[in-house]
């Protein structure tokens, strides 16, 4: 190949690379255009091995020409290649961009449910006069239930408790009485217990729901009385309710206690007809029954004592004036902020 026709082709040769390298779009593609022109088989290299071979007095020029070639695709190359790097790592920086501005991430804090609460607070105040707290399990026998209570079967206060039987003699307990039974059984005189729990009866409304809580109170000593029964009562009324409440003991009848009697506040609020306030009953009282000492191995004769039962749910609709029972199950999470 003449020198002159050589001289030519690596002019022709840098023009093309160069126009390719310009054109050149992304690290992969720059690659291929070096392939292309310096690889083993490139089209540069191959012209290299031509003037390699010319007679000694035309390979300087050719050489030195070569060389500059040479030298200018590699320039062009390398300044493509901060160019791409340069444009990718701005295209990234877009890409990746954090908007601090943006609201973050929401979260809600839980908090404790009313019933909850109200049952802390029922525990505290009785706590702070001296009661321990009992629990006892949500299924129980037939007897603790009813029998040893002075309920035997086919007694007509039965009626009172729609029970869910879970075999003949056994049942969801029907109230927290039965723990008064346990820890009697369990612990001799004296006792001073409060236990909160779940009870089940097969009734569903308003004002009813067929798992709701209780808290048991008992006490039991030498000479326990009914004004022992009423001091108690009337520092938790206070306490639970305002230090004014009016409260008020009304006759009753429970298997349990003889005398018995339900409590009522004169309560305040909404829905009161004409700012007198109306009588609500809170819970259900009174002194233990001789047989239900008899049924636990205590002698009637020489200890007495009072009990009594009171619904957590009905206090809390009369404390945060609630008026549909099942707004504490439905766990609706408009309702449940607001304590
Ligand atoms: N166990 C009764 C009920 O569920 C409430 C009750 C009343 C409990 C009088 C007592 C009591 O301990 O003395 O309706």
């Amino acid at each position: 190949m003449p020198v002159d026709e050589i001289l030519k082709e690596l002019g022709a040769i840098k023009n093309r690379a160069l126009r390719s390298i310009a054109m050149v779009r992304g690290i992969k593609g720059l690659e291929s255009a070096r392939v292309r022109y310096l690889g083993k088989k490139g089209q540069l290299t191959s012209l290299m091995r031509v003037v390699g071979g010319l007679p000694p007095d035309a390979r300087p020029l050719a050489g030195q020409t070569a060389n500059s070639v040479k030298g200018a695709i590699l320039q062009a190359i390398a300044e493509k290649e901060t160019e791409l790097k340069a444009a990718e790592q701005e295209s990234r920086i877009v890409e990746e961009r954090v908007d601090i501005t943006m609201p973050g991430a929401d979260y809600q804090i839980g908090r404790k449910h009313p019933l909850t609460l109200v049952t802390e607070e029922i525990l505290r105040v009785f706590c702070s006069m001296g009661f321990g707290v009992a629990e006892g399990p949500d299924i129980e026998s037939d007897y603790n239930n009813f029998e040893a209570l002075n309920i035997p079967k086919h007694h007509p206060a039965r009626d009172l408790h729609d029970t869910f039987y879970v075999s003949k003699d056994v049942v969801l307990r029907t109230h927290t009485s039965p723990v008064q039974i346990r820890t009697m059984l369990a612990t001799p005189p004296p006792v001073a217990v409060v236990c909160p729990g779940r009870v089940y009866r097969c009734d569903a409304d308003a004002t009813h729901s067929p798992m709701f809580h209780q808290v048991e109170g008992l006490m039991v000593d030498k000479a326990i009385s009914f004004s022992d029964l009423k001091g108690i009562l009337e520092v938790f009324v206070h306490e639970m309710f305002g230090p004014d409440t009016p409260f008020r003991f009304r006759p009753h009848y429970f298997p349990f206690t003889e005398p018995s009697c339900e409590l009522d506040i004169l309560f305040h609020g909404e829905g009161e007809p004409n700012g007198e306030g109306v009588w609500l009953e809170v819970l259900g009282a009174g002194m233990v029954h001789p047989a239900v000492f008899e049924n636990v191995g205590y002698d009637p004769q020489k200890v007495s004592g009072f009990a009594f039962g009171l619904g957590v749910e009905r206090l809390a609709m009369i404390k945060y004036g609630i008026s549909d029972i099942r707004l504490f199950f439905e766990n609706d999470l408009r309702f449940l902020q607001q304590f």
